[in-house]
């Protein structure tokens, strides 16, 4: 079971797009795929149509207690619009978490936790985060084997990014392995000067880091969204769609 996150401290920069783009390519060769959503907003939640302030469990119950069962888990999985994507949804109390003082303390391997109890059942399982520092993001980061960093192609994005290499470097401290990590260019649009110059910067700046992919700006996104279709089920042939593929060939080959 390979497990990847994505994950950055700006909002809006294509998170979830990348968690449900490469999860539903993956989906389609075969692989059984698990997307969990750990943002208390449930964007990926909500892209399945399911309403994140009804839902009766949701990956908040993982915090409820230090340990974590078998039954706890599979309670959480969800079936989704393509027939090997399951999902695991945030709910709104997930929002709740980051206050409570034993959420601070011996809960940031709950995800992790979780995941030993599916290991045989899901080839790859891709955790989308929020956009904020705190016990979910922590609780990503360490379940993961390969972190996904989207940025934003254009000028304020590189100081969000600043801001995550260095949350990814505190994290390192604490772990036996380094976290190996990808930065996806994303909402690339080569006729504007903030895309050109902030791709350009990004080359310069982390040169090991940097994807072979760039994500264009594609409606299509939108439109998957809308329908509750991974964007390879809508459109395999968009520019998008076609971005995500060459990123996922590089990641499968760095494995
Ligand atoms: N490459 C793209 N081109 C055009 N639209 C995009 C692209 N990527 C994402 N979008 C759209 O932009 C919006 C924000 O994307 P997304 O939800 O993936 O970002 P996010 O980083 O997860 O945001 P948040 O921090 O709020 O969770 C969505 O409506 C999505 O459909
Ligand atoms: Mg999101």
């Amino acid at each position: 079971m390979q497990v990847w996150a994505v994950a950055n401290q700006k909002g809006g920069v294509g998170k979830t797009t990348t968690a449900v783009s490469l999860g539903g390519l993956l989906a389609e060769v075969g692989y059984r795929v698990l997307l969990i959503d750990l943002d208390p907003h449930g964007s990926m939640t909500s892209y399945f149509r399911y309403d994140p302030d009804e839902l009766e469990h949701s990956v908040y119950d993982l915090f409820e207690q230090v340990q974590i069962d078998s039954a706890r888990v599979h309670r959480l999985i969800l079936d989704t619009s393509h027939e090997h994507i399951k999902l695991m949804p945030a709910s709104t109390a997930l929002a709740t978490l980051e206050r409570k003082a034993v959420a601070q303390e011996g809960m940031g391997l709950q995800v992790a936790k979780a995941l030993r109890h599916l290991q045989t059942e899901y080839d790859y399982v891709l955790i989308d985060s929020p956009p904020v520092l705190g016990v979910l993001m922590v609780n990503a980061l360490a379940a993961c084997k390969h972190l996904l960093v989207p940025v934003q192609t254009e000028f304020l994005a590189l100081k969000g990014l600043e801001r995550m290499v260095r949350t990814i470097q505190m994290i390192n401290r604490a772990r036996k392995h380094k976290l190996p990590f990808t930065i996806v260019p994303t909402f690339y649009d080569r006729r504007t000067q903030a895309s050109v110059i902030s791709l350009r910067e990004l080359h310069k700046r982390y040169p090991e880091h940097l994807a072979n992919a760039v994500v264009p700006v594609d409606t299509k996104f939108r439109n998957a969204s809308l329908k509750g279709l991974v964007p390879s089920s809508l459109d395999a042939g968009s520019r998008g769609v076609h971005a995500y593929a060459r990123l996922l060939r590089s990641l499968v080959e760095q494995r």
